[in-house]
């Protein structure tokens, strides 16, 4: 290497590439735009390919055992990828460095640095200082928990902004890694909150997304009460914001003023993320819920009485430990009672170090594989059922791009998070934009319609 080429070089970011590789939640995604925000910061910019990238940050999930093996292969992947390109710095971020810990990186000395979930922030720091001594470095300590954010992020939208709003979990159901990974909950405050809000909007962001664990436990830590109806509130007020998402709720805690804030709103969605994971009573009660189904669906009654035409959405396990035929009927019929827009269908996963890892009667497999295909039949049918109400109205929706199938259909999504797709001839669209669309046929997934001019 000549002088030339050592400064280049040793000037951070100098003509270097990052690269991002993202597995699971909302919250994941958020926390790799602000990885994205460090790595600029430090002036390196997106690779296209990680291969050729000069640091690649895996922002890992482990709240099942299918995300932590495709995770473990391409860790496994990354041994080939760093013998090609020795410089290259491997991060391993997000809740499955905080689970596994510095275990995972004696397992795989390809590992530079291991990120727990509280060092979100520190990525710019800490590579740094490896770039000065090629240290390797594992930093766990849960206890290092910060709740404001000062720093900046690249989104990966134009126009759609994810903005966490807390960060952990106190909820502690018996099968979930969550409470363990990501520590006791903490809120931002609403000024910090508004603050990204608001810069978000100067930016051009109108749709706003309010991201957490449990959304309607935000500002409890504080000593507040309501706090996430005044925070929606809040959010509505700001000039620009034109939708306003979050989530997820927990049913045990939605709270009337949270109702209240949906339906007096004029940008808050009608559109309820409300994990119910089990129909029965017993199971809800070894899950840890604090619910019981009857509360669930008198729960789902007053939002429907008092938010007319709302989209409800939910999580389901099937196969918890000790699920029995009759039990998992229950969680069926619960699903047709309830119509829901969609669900989100979870073989269980056992988690070492949670309660329902140790309970007996885990239910074999290919019993689960069952009772999933014949929960995703019955909300199959829920979806179209509730899509099929659509057909005839015309809706505003947020437009997203051209479909990856055919750049001649555009798609977009309506307030209620309904995924719309239409024709669009010449440069009729732009994304970001706001259009309406008469909906014209619906299926289980989509509706398709025709711009309105
Ligand atoms: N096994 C299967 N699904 C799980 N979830 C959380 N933990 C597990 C687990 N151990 C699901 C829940 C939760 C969603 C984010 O993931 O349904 O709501
Ligand atoms: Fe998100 Fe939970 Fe997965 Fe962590 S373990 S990335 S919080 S889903």
């Amino acid at each position: 290497m000549n002088e030339m080429e050592k400064q280049t070089r040793d000037l951070p970011g100098t003509g270097r590439y990052y690269a991002i590789l993202n597995y699971g939640c909302q919250m994941n995604a958020s926390d790799a735009e602000h990885y994205a925000g460090q790595l600029e910061e430090l002036g390196y910019a997106p690779a296209a390919d990680y291969n050729a990238a000069d640091v690649v940050v895996m922002n890992t999930c482990c709240v099942r055992d299918s995300a932590e093996k495709r995770i473990l292969g391409k860790i496994g992947e990354m041994k080939r990828v760093k013998a090609a390109r020795p410089d290259m710095v491997l991060v391993v971020a997000g809740c499955m460095a905080q689970s596994h810990g510095d275990q995972l990186q004696r397992k795989y000395p390809q590992i530079d640095l291991l990120l727990g979930t509280s060092y979100v922030d520190s990525l710019k720091d800490v590579l740094t200082a490896f770039l000065e001594d090629r240290c390797p470095q594992a930093l766990m300590n849960l206890a290092v928990q910060s709740s404001e954010f000062e720093g900046t992020r690249v989104r990966q939208s134009g126009f759609a902004a994810w903005i966490p709003i807390m960060y952990g979990c106190n909820n502690f159901c018996s099968y979930c890694i969550v409470p363990y990974v990501r520590g006791r909950e903490r809120s931002r405050s609403q000024e910090n909150i508004l603050a990204e809000v608001r810069a978000a909007v100067a930016q051009g962001y109108t749709e706003i997304t309010l991201l957490g664990q449990n959304v309607d436990s935000y500002g409890n830590d504080l000593g507040q009460r309501d706090a996430f109806a005044a925070l929606l509130r809040a959010v509505d007020q700001v000039p620009g914001v034109r939708r306003v998402h979050y989530m997820t709720n927990h049913p045990k805690d939605l709270s009337d003023a949270v109702i209240a804030a949906v339906a007096e709103g004029t940008h808050i969605c009608e559109d309820f993320h409300l994990p119910v994971q089990s129909g029965s009573n017993r199971i809800l009660k070894a899950m840890n819920r604090r619910y019981t189904r009857e509360e669930y669906l008198t729960l789902v009654e007053k939002i429907r009485a008092r938010v007319p035409n709302c989209t409800i959405t939910t999580d389901i396990i099937v196969g918890f430990p000790g699920e029995t035929d009759a039990e998992f009927e229950e969680t069926l019929d619960l699903v047709r009672q309830v119509g829901y827009d969609a669900a989100f269908t979870f073989i269980y996963s056992k988690r070492t170090g949670t309660p329902a890892a140790k309970m007996p009667d885990q239910v074999p497999q290919a019993v689960k594989h069952e009772r999933l295909n014949r929960l995703m039949e019955a909300q199959n049918a829920n979806g179209l059922a509730v899509n099929q109400r659509y057909v005839g109205r015309t809706l505003e929706v947020l437009v997203e791009g051209p479909t990856e199938k055919n750049p001649k259909v555009w798609n977009g999504r309506t307030r209620t998070n309904k995924l719309v797709l239409w024709p669009v001839a010449g440069e009729a669209c732009k994304p970001g934009e706001y259009v309406n669309v008469k909906i014209c046929s619906a299926q289980t997934w989509l509706l398709k319609g025709e711009l309105c001019k």
